[in-house]
């Protein structure tokens, strides 16, 4: 970028062009909202015709976790802006790249690094933080992992890789005969085969949210934290299946929030938007972990705020003003692909849109699973118990089908 707050025109010598580093259904929505500002875009995946692809000026298809690859890439495209999507990255080649000046990593590569890994940020924010979490240890064994229930976590406790996401990898224990089992459902779900896993202690939370924080320049060009209404949702084996906005809190909970979350973001620097996920039981706040990018459970923000998610982590980075206000309560349910085969469709489409204040979205993936989330629908409502009703019965019309 040749000067701040200026935008070039695509295509051409003075483009802003912004690389995403995983394009799926939440880097598809950032590349839409930089497509209207006028961002040149540059969508990578690991796959062919990902969603982000389909909607970006440019499409690539590399291993990401290659850091080789990646920095040949961003050598090439010489993007102003590098923004992962995703945690899988060679997040060392981000650093580097970062160093050299070669692109503005974002939020930063220190954030990239710490957070695609638990041990990074839990330890971060337990020790030289100080902010309140769940018990936790980390094994490299089973014998370890074994020690660690016994002595230090106790039962009941839930057992991750320290390389996952989505719950992949995820299991509880309750009781001695389960340590096994969750040392190898860990083997088997981790990202990279690196062996680690962290035991933590189970929460016995009222609910739990994901506090969108914020991070753009004011009126001043100072950096200014800004926080979404708090996002309730409910997790099924560690995987979102519905979200909803405003998540009602006490005064005191809520403050909490934002304080452990400012804490959080100040640490990790840099601008754009946060998913700061929270434990909440009473006035108690816990805290659980953080993405430095657009958050699963805050596609709800497409029908509730001013600015969504991802406008408001387009605007952020390009460091133009941000508007994080609500303006209707809403919810969202995800639509599982329910088939394993490629190329399929979704029938029923318009008996969801008959659902009053409702919308879908069809994230486009060229193959589905079973439990592979393809669309979620949205809705809003006068309250989020009537949103949270029409979302679930908008996305339980969609019915995935083969196609012939
Ligand atoms: N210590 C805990 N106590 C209680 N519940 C927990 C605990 N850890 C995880 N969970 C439950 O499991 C869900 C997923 O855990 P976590 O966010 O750590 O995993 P993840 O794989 O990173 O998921 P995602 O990528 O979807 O955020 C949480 O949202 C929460 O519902
Ligand atoms: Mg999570």
């Amino acid at each position: 970028m040749t000067k701040p707050h200026t935008i070039g025109t695509p295509l051409s010598p003075s483009a802003t062009k912004v690389m995403l580093l995983g394009s799926g259904e939440l880097g598809k929505e950032v590349i839409i909202a930089l497509q209207r500002l006028g961002v040149e875009t540059i969508a990578v995946d690991r796959y062919p015709n990902a969603p982000g692809h389909q909607v970006a000026h440019h499409a690539h298809v590399i291993n990401m976790a290659d850091g080789a690859a990646l920095r040949e890439l961003i050598e090439q495209e010489q993007p102003d802006i590098v923004v992962p999507e995703i945690e899988a990255i060679a997040t060392d080649q981000l650093v580097a790249i970062e160093n050299e000046g070669l692109a503005q990593v974002i939020p930063t590569a220190r954030a990239a690094q710490l957070t695609m890994n638990r041990q990074g940020i839990r330890c971060l924010a337990a020790e030289t933080l100080a902010l309140p979490t769940s018990s936790y240890a980390f094994a490299d064994s089973l014998e370890e992992l074994r020690a660690a229930v016994k002595n230090t976590i106790g039962y009941p406790c839930i057992v991750k890789p320290v390389m996952s996401s989505s719950g992949k990898g995820q299991s509880r224990i309750n009781q001695i005969d389960d340590i096994e089992s969750a040392w190898n459902i860990a083997a088997s779900g981790s990202r990279v085969d690196q062996g680690r896993v962290i035991v933590e202690g189970v929460i016995e939370f009222d609910y739990e949210i994901t506090l969108l924080t914020v991070r753009a320049l004011n009126e001043q060009e100072e950096i200014t934290t800004y926080f979404c209404e708090p996002i309730g949702h409910v997790q099924v084996n560690g995987d979102y299946v519905e979200s909803w906005q405003p998540q009602q809190m006490s005064t005191l909970a809520q403050q909490r929030a934002r304080d452990i979350a400012k804490k959080i973001t100040d640490n990790l620097g840099g601008l754009g938007i946060f998913g700061v996920e929270l434990f909440i039981k009473d006035d108690q706040v816990w805290f659980s972990e953080v993405s430095p990018r657009p958050h699963d459970t805050g596609m709800v923000t497409m029908c509730t705020q001013k600015q969504n998610e991802f406008e408001l982590h387009a605007r952020a980075i390009l460091g133009l003003p941000v508007d994080t206000t609500l303006h209707t309560p809403g919810a969202s349910a995800v639509i599982y692909g329910q088939l394993a085969a490629t190329g399929i469709a979704f029938s029923d489409v318009n008996k969801a849109l008959r659902v009053p204040q409702s919308t879908v979205r069809l994230f486009g993936k060229p193959e589905s699973f079973k439990r592979r989330r393809m669309g979620v629908a949205l809705a809003n409502g006068q309250d989020t118990l009537q949103a949270r009703k029409r979302a679930k019965t908008a996305a339980s019309c969609v019915i995935p089908i083969l196609s012939m």
